[in-house]
């Protein structure tokens, strides 16, 4: 079994995507381990896509991030890092196959509406980061941070 976290990005929220995605990664037969609704501070943005910062498009993507709020994800399954990004589709929403989450509601790279984590040591990286130790395996939370 593998983890790995998905954070459904400010876009995807204010859409009113959160169920049907729930529905999708349950369909799929990924367990659910955290899940948080958040607003996400501008450090913890910029520490998130650290990887990205020398891209021309960092600012842009930190600022998007932080312009409302985030649902964060830890989900569970089998090779879950790769299942996930196939069920999210290709990065850019216009080359990503209907039938999946980008291919089916979004157009546009900058609005992409999910994030899911692009290798196993992302994923750490990334659960500790939004869940810290409290990500424990088998052990469902579920918070609500700031409402707005
Ligand atoms: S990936 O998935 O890491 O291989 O994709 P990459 O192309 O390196 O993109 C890294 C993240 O940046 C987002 N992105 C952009 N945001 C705004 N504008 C532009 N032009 C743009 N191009 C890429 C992309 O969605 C990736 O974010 P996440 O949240 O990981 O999907």
């Amino acid at each position: 079994m593998e983890r790995t976290f998905v954070m459904i990005k400010p876009d995807g929220v204010r859409k009113g995507l959160i169920g049907p995605i729930l529905t999708r990664f349950e369909q799929k037969g990924f367990k659910l381990q955290e899940m948080k609704l958040m607003r996400i501070e501008r450090d913890k943005a910029e520490q998130h896509y650290q990887e990205h910062r020398e891209k021309a498009f960092f600012g842009e993507l930190v600022s998007f991030l932080t312009s409302g709020q985030v649902c964060a994800m830890v989900w569970e399954g089998p090779n879950a890092v790769a299942a996930a990004r196939l069920l999210i589709g290709h990065t850019n929403p216009a080359n990503a196959a209907p039938g999946t989450i980008r291919g089916d509601f979004a157009l546009e790279v900058a609005e992409n509406i999910i994030h899911g984590s692009d290798s196993a040591e992302s994923a750490d990286r990334e659960m500790e980061l939004f869940f810290g130790t409290d990500a424990k395996p088998g052990i469902p939370s579920f918070d609500v941070d700031e409402l707005d």
